[in-house]
């Protein structure tokens, strides 16, 4: 692959487009592998749970960016899902998710993603998802505006929660997934309607450009939400854990502007008995 030079920049443009570079070209290699493979050739393994999959080309994808980033950026910090955990020198980090949505991609429906963000300082600077069966590429700098394919993405002005169209997601642990059905139970009947993606990316970017009013998740990990969280943010979302206060992976809120409080409060009187607070 040939992705943008970055090697020495602290611009977050430039580390946009690097970030960019990495995620629609290792998501255009996994996607043809996807596509040449027999459904019987994705080298399928399970990892946290017997339904938390992890494939060859998750495994390749990941190899591709950190092979990139360790020759062009050697200082910076490296964390990916499916494995590598360098520690830099620099103050940047990068977050990798090869594969957010492995479930869809070994299914081979279309909501996967690959993910790149990259932080310095704990500041998140720069962010890209690419959707390779949408050939689709949603990325944001920081002070920049968030964009797809290029072009300026804003989030939803939706102000009416029964109006809402919201996207969540479940963890691969059984009993979080009940807790989590539970409050989606309590919910639903007061939005327009409920989205499952798949990808976690997917579902932060589709906020960014209007395609979902709402997005909430718990027991994310940072590799998950480091970019689409910044997109979000960038296209005008609030963003913010359960209670309002700052985003985190182990609670993910991702709101129009104008519904944010009235989300936090349907959270807040949904909560299952046993997660109450
Ligand atoms: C998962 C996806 C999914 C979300 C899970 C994540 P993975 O990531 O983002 O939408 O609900 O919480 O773990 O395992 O496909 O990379
Ligand atoms: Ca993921
Ligand atoms: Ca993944």
């Amino acid at each position: 692959m040939h992705p943008v030079d970055g090697s020495s920049t602290d611009d977050p443009v430039a580390l946009r487009d690097l970030a960019g570079s990495l995620a629609r070209d290792a998501g255009r290699i996994a996607y043809a592998g996807r596509r040449a493979a027999r459904d019987d050739g994705l080298g399928e393994t399970t990892k946290s749970t017997g339904t938390d999959i992890v494939t060859k080309f998750d495994r390749a994808a990941e190899s591709e960016i950190v092979a990139h980033l360790r020759g062009a950026r050697p200082h910076d910090a490296i964390v990916g899902e499916e494995g590598t955990a360098d520690s830099g020198t620099s103050g940047y980090a990068w977050f990798i998710d090869p594969i957010d949505g492995t479930t869809s991609f070994v299914y081979d429906l279309p909501t996967w993603s690959c993910s790149v963000a990259v932080a310095h300082e704990g500041t998140m600077l720069a962010g890209a998802v690419y959707v390779p069966p949408l050939d689709e590429l949603f990325d944001a700098a920081l002070g920049h505006g968030a964009r797809l394919d290029g072009q300026p993405i804003a989030a939803s002005t939706e102000t009416d929660l029964a109006l809402a169209l919201v996207g969540t997601g479940f963890s691969y642990h059984p009993e979080a997934r009940r807790a989590q059905a539970e409050r989606l139970a309590r919910m639903i009947g007061h939005v327009r309607d409920v989205r499952r993606m798949g990808s976690a990316a997917i579902d932060l970017c589709f906020v960014a450009a209007g395609r979902l009013d709402v997005y909430f998740e718990q027991f994310l990990h940072s590799w998950d939400s480091a970019a689409g969280e910044l997109i979000a943010r960038e296209a005008g979302a609030t963003t913010s854990n359960f209670s309002g206060g700052p985003a985190d992976p182990s609670e993910m809120l991702v709101s129009a502007p104008g519904l944010h409080g009235a989300f936090v409060d349907l959270l807040t009187a949904a909560a299952p008995e046993s997660h109450a607070t």
